[in-house]
């Protein structure tokens, strides 16, 4: 592997061929919801159940990219990107969830995909980004089996129908995510909060994930197949004596990686794990493991936040401090004062991405990785000058790619970043009013302005290196 390197002027540069994208996914951005033919999804379910989502947004128009797709490919081509990681809207290329295919949405898929090649923009394809068919979820959504059964079935339609124009099959989006807030806390769609539920839905999503890989291949052996992970490293505060926390370490870093990361690697469950979020062994089958672990072509990492511990009481929280999430005596989480946050409230904490990527670079040694997702929200505005100057989205992404080409440099196999997002969408719980794109929407107007980040990310593109720290803000 090619190491990054400074080069003369400071800059630290990508291996040759490290590939640059922009990710987007298919409820936050496509909108046209009773557009030909598409199916409901539980996302279309749940935003219109009231209080769930801020203001009462639903995805019903999101960025209109089903129309506008041409329009941001050019944008897209017009910042030098290489790839594109979006996602597959399962309800409206099947509908129910199974049965006959919608062609119409087989089409719009068909037509962005060869807008992409004609811009020579290659396609990371991510067939469920959370908005699995209502009809499945009235059959119990994940926490049933035969959802898994039902996504290996689409997995395969997709290979067959989309298969020749994609470079990349990404099998799920976050399963972590889906298991905790879709079945446990219950803040997204389909909004369930019963821990028994949340156990088999993790089971089932890495059951689809394996059919899926399986699907997959065997209508397209040589085009390759990953998931991804949202992974969060847990990090202690200052002064910490790792002794004090260990077993909290080693638990909630069981609880938000090797929860899927063991199963998909090696085909077990993680040995540190609280028990309740374990998948009980009745929804476990006999070779589900074995099928779990497929073999992966590349590991895609989404990078947000960190997770901090340091020893406290959880009964009697300090000033930024809360509960620890594995639920061990004399231990707290905590968000350290000296690191930004963001709109959302996540830490900046670029270090977390280079210790994470040397973390998942260990575990799996020698896979080529992709940080499928990484930016944040910003409070961004067009100003008097119908600019948009996200100084702090520049500032994020100037650090996390710096920590990204030091991990490569540290022998990380790290192939490819795709930032979050190409648009400002609809982001989940929060609606409209959390914006990550690098390309400003108004969501009025549809009109798409190009940010400062995009500016900045295209002449990190161009060069194939991050430029020194001043230079990229100021
Ligand atoms: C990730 C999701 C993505 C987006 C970002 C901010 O967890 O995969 O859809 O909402 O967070």
């Amino acid at each position: 592997m090619t190491q990054a390197a400074p080069s003369a002027n400071g800059a630290l540069s990508f291996p040759p061929g490290f590939a640059w994208g922009a990710a987007t996914a298919a409820y936050q951005i496509e909108g046209a919801a009773n557009t030909d033919g598409r199916g409901l999804s539980i996302w279309d379910t749940f935003s219109r159940v009231p209080g769930k989502i801020r203001r009462g947004d639903t995805g019903d128009i999101a960025c209109d990219s089903y129309h506008r797709y041409p329009e941001d490919v050019a944008l897209m081509a017009s910042l030098g990107l290489q790839c594109y990681r979006f996602s597959i809207s399962w309800p409206r290329v099947q509908p129910g969830g199974s049965g006959p295919v919608n062609q119409k949405g087989l089409d719009f898929y068909k037509a962005l995909l060869d807008e992409l090649a004609g811009k020579a923009i290659d396609a990371a394809v991510t067939l469920y980004h959370w908005d699995l068919p209502q009809e499945l979820q009235d059959n119990g959504g994940w926490g049933v089996r035969s959802t898994a059964e039902r996504y290996a079935d689409y997995a395969l339609l997709l290979a067959e129908h989309l298969g020749d124009r994609v470079s990349r099959w990404i099998t799920l989006n976050e399963p972590q995510v889906s298991a905790d807030h879709g079945y446990r806390t219950g803040v997204h769609a389909p909004g369930v909060t019963d821990a028994a539920a949340a156990a088999a839905a993790t089971h089932h999503l890495l059951l689809a994930h394996g059919l899926g890989a399986q699907a997959l291949r065997s209508v397209r052996p040589s085009t390759p197949v990953g998931i991804t992970l949202d992974m969060h490293p847990v990090r202690l505060a200052a002064g910490t004596q790792p002794d004090q926390v260990e077993a909290a370490r080693l638990a909630t870093d069981a609880e938000l990686n090797a929860l899927f990361l063991e199963p998909v690697l090696h085909g077990r469950y993680p040995e540190h794990v609280r028990a309740a979020l374990l998948p009980p062994s009745d929804v476990i089958a006999d070779g589900d493991l074995d099928t779990i672990r497929q073999p992966l072509d590349f590991l895609g990492v989404n990078y947000y936040s960190p997770v901090f511990l340091r020893a406290g009481d959880p009964d009697d929280l300090r000033r930024d401090e809360e509960p620890a999430r594995c639920e061990l005596p004399g231990v707290v989480e905590y968000w350290p004062a000296d690191l930004e946050r963001t709109p959302m409230g996540w830490l900046v904490d670029p270090e977390g991405l280079y210790d994470l990527l040397v973390q998942v670079s260990d575990a799996a040694p020698g896979l080529p990785l992709y940080i499928t997702e990484n930016g944040c929200a910003a409070e961004d505005y067009v100003d008097p000058y119908g600019a948009v100057n996200d100084v702090e989205r520049v500032s994020y992404l100037h650090q996390h790619l710096d920590a990204a080409a030091r991990a490569i440099k540290a022998g990380v196999n790290l192939a490819g970043y795709y930032v979050w997002s190409l648009l400002d969408n609809f982001e989940w719980g929060w609606g409209y009013q959390r914006r990550f794109g690098i390309v400003f929407v108004d969501f009025e107007t549809q009109r798409r302005i190009p940010k400062a980040s995009a500016q900045f990310y295209a002449d990190v593109v161009r060069a194939n290196a991050v430029p020194p720290y001043p230079d990229a803000v100021g």
